[in-house]
């Protein structure tokens, strides 16, 4: 498990993600699919630090959030003070009531590094979503990532939040080494000041991509049918998002 969402570099992610990803965007994309649906009550697994729960807690709808990293949830919780999130693992949790949708959104997916992960994750949304429940997630596909990885040594992303100005060098070895196309993410964060940069976090994670076949066998092993699949460029990915039902 990274420790890319602890401590100080949980407060660092809420900065940094703020100025990548347009949010407002994002749940206007996940609550039509939710809504088309008939999605009542929503789970957000990776819920991270609360972005897309604001939304959700300005619009009065029945959300949750769940994830794993407790400094993560304690930026949630202050941002949206009338949201409920839960510390747990997706790989194994149960809820007390089952919801109408599941969403694993941000490429949280990347986590689930191993099949067995993979299988357990499924498996646990399965049991927590209602009979007629929609399970809705992205993924990194691996057939446009890796590419890119291998032109794309180093990649820089700037950001500006609240005056401060960051830069997070990352860098991806596609060494082949490692099993189910997992990758070694490393990446250096910088703040700039008066022109000199300065390193704040020096951070490092195994992360995996997919193949839109490989979902495709997850989910069926699992008792799933897909009913929708989008082609989605986010700010630095190709991903696919995934729209499936299951099958009982
Ligand atoms: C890339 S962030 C995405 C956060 C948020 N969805 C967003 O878009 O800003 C990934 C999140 O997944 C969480 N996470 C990673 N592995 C997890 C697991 N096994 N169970 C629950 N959450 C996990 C991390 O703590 C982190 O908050």
């Amino acid at each position: 498990m990274a420790n890319l969402y602890d401590g100080k570099m949980a407060a660092i992610y809420d900065a940094m993600y703020q100025t990548f990803v347009n949010y407002d965007e994002e749940y206007t994309f996940y609550n039509n699919l939710i809504q088309e649906n008939n999605g009542a009550a929503t789970l957000e697994i990776g819920s991270g630090t609360g972005n897309l729960a604001k939304r959700f807690e300005a619009n009065k709808q029945n959300y949750l959030g769940l994830d794993y990293s407790a400094d993560m949830i304690a930026i949630a919780k202050q941002r949206n003070k009338n949201s409920s999130f839960i510390q747990g693992d997706m790989r194994d949790f149960k809820l007390d009531k089952p919801v109408d949708s599941i969403l694993i959104t941000g490429r949280s997916t990347s986590y689930l590094i191993s099949n067995d992960d993979i299988n357990r994750t499924f498996e646990s949304v399965y049991k927590n979503l209602t009979q007629d429940g929609v399970f809705i997630f992205d993924f990194i596909d691996a057939n446009r990532f890796i590419p890119f990885t291998k032109n794309n040594p180093v990649i820089v992303h700037e950001a500006e939040f609240e005056n401060i100005n960051y830069i997070r060098e990352s860098h991806w070895d596609t060494n082949n080494s490692l099993e189910n196309f997992m990758l070694e993410w490393t990446a250096q964060y910088y703040t700039i000041i008066n022109g000199e940069k300065e390193i704040i976090e020096n951070d490092f994670s195994t992360v995996r991509v997919f193949t839109l076949n490989e979902i495709e066998l997850f989910l069926y092993l699992n008792n799933f049918e897909i009913l929708k699949t989008i082609d989605r460029k986010t700010y630095a990915y190709d991903t696919y998002v995934i729209v499936a039902k299951k099958i009982s």
